[in-house]
């Protein structure tokens, strides 16, 4: 839909023409491999995208709205959709999946690293930075749709790091207020109260100092009231593939430092996970068939016990698996005990039912048994 020395501007014409055949619904997203551009220009994609090329896109939109077919429908036509953390282990596949299926993505790049990567996977670059929140309303106010996906994850400033998720929220939603355009943003199944399944009807513990990262679910929830339509898509814990897996990842590390692998109890507290294609189907799921305020779980297994995920940990570094008590667990994982100690299953029963999700990837412990982290040295 580009061509070459024009990369990151798309006609109206190109896009009404391309609409129809060469375009597939994000359910027929299969993820591809990163594409280059064929541009040795890439310094025309490192500029900011103009508010020219916005108002050729709304004028396009309004004509839509008249009754011109394709574009209106969304759920048929190609988008432009802005991605925040689209360099991201998550962000990187919901963007190969939604350049597979066709349409155009705009990604947030803090670096010329992030915006070079971008490029490379066919994605046009909008300079910012979660902390910039006009970066972040110019690049919104330019698409047809949001997925929000960044986030800092220095765990030193957590509390300080969830407030700016706030407010990138607010900013973005500010942004679409008014049009029903779709805003979708992550949250955590870890903000459910633990004990039993959660469900997608379960609201988040309220943000608090001790649980500041549900202040993110519930500046999705209130900028509905201004007339976006955003949805929230609640990960585990653990997103997993081979080479990275969320938490666990922090597990084996500590493994193989202290050199055993501990649960807690008798281990049979559990964690839900995903796999990082599931998770990221779920999201361009939601651009398409997302309801305002819909909380989303991203869930593909419903609990998988701590204890088991500590023996294939021990077994595969050779080291001691152990059940440890909760103040030598203290001790042991310092503030992940907390996660350690916990059993919060989260149920995808209804993302599935609502969506049409159904996972197909490898499951967190299959995952385990080959992961690369998990090699010995
Ligand atoms: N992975 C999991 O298991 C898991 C589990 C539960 C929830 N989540 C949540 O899922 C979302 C995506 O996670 P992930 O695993 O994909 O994270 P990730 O691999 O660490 O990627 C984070 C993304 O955010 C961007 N970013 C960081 N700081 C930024 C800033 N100041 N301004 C703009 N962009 C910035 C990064 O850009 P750079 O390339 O420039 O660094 C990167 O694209 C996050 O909200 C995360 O908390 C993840």
């Amino acid at each position: 839909m580009t061509t070459p020395g024009t990369q990151g501007e798309v006609s109206p014409e190109s896009m009404k023409k391309a609409a129809p055949s060469a375009v597939g619904s994000p359910l027929d997203a299969k993820p591809v491999s990163p594409r280059t551009t064929g541009n040795t220009a890439d310094e025309d994609w490192l500029q900011p995208c103009t508010g020219m090329r916005f108002d050729l896109w709304k004028a396009l939109e309004l004509e839509s709205q008249k009754g011109n077919p394709g574009l209106a429908d969304s759920s048929r036509s190609a988008m432009r959709i802005f991605v925040t953390g689209a360099t991201g282990f998550i962000g990187s596949a919901i963007v190969e999946q939604l350049v597979g299926a066709g349409h155009q993505v705009i990604g947030l790049a803090r670096s010329d690293a992030a915006a070079k990567s971008l490029v490379a996977a066919g994605v046009q670059v909008h300079r910012g930075d979660v902390e910039n929140l006009e970066s972040l309303r110019s690049g919104a106010a330019m698409s047809d749709s949001v997925i929000h996906t960044a986030f800092i994850h220095d765990f030193s400033q957590y509390q300080a790091n969830c407030e700016t998720d706030r407010r990138a929220i607010e900013a973005l939603g500010s942004a679409l207020a008014g049009s029903d355009r779709p805003l979708i943003v992550t949250g955590g199944t870890g903000m459910l109260a633990p004990g039993r399944a959660g469900t997608e009807d379960d609201p988040p513990i309220p943000s608090s100092a001790g649980v500041p990262r549900s202040a993110s679910e519930e500046a999705a929830i209130s900028v509905t009231a201004k007339g976006v339509r955003a949805s929230v898509i609640r990960l585990p814990p653990s997103v997993h593939d081979m080479i990275k897996m969320g938490l666990v990842t922090m597990l084996i590390a500590l493994a193989r430092e202290k050199r055993i692998s501990a649960f807690v109890g008798d281990g049979t507290n559990r964690w839900p996970a995903v796999h990082r294609l599931d998770a990221a189907h779920v999201f361009t799921l939601a651009l398409e068939k997302g309801t305002a305020g819909a909380r989303y779980h991203a869930v593909a297994e419903e609990g998988v016990p701590l204890k088991d995920i500590a023996e294939v940990i021990g077994r595969r570094l050779n080291v001691p698996v152990v059940a440890q008590s909760a103040e030598e667990a203290a001790a042991h994982f310092g503030w992940l005990a907390f996660f350690m100690g916990v059993d919060s299953p989260a149920s995808s029963v209804q993302t599935q039912q609502r969506l049409g999700w159904l996972p197909s990837q490898p499951g967190l412990l299959a995952d385990l048994e080959h992961a690369r982290d998990l090699e010995l040295e």
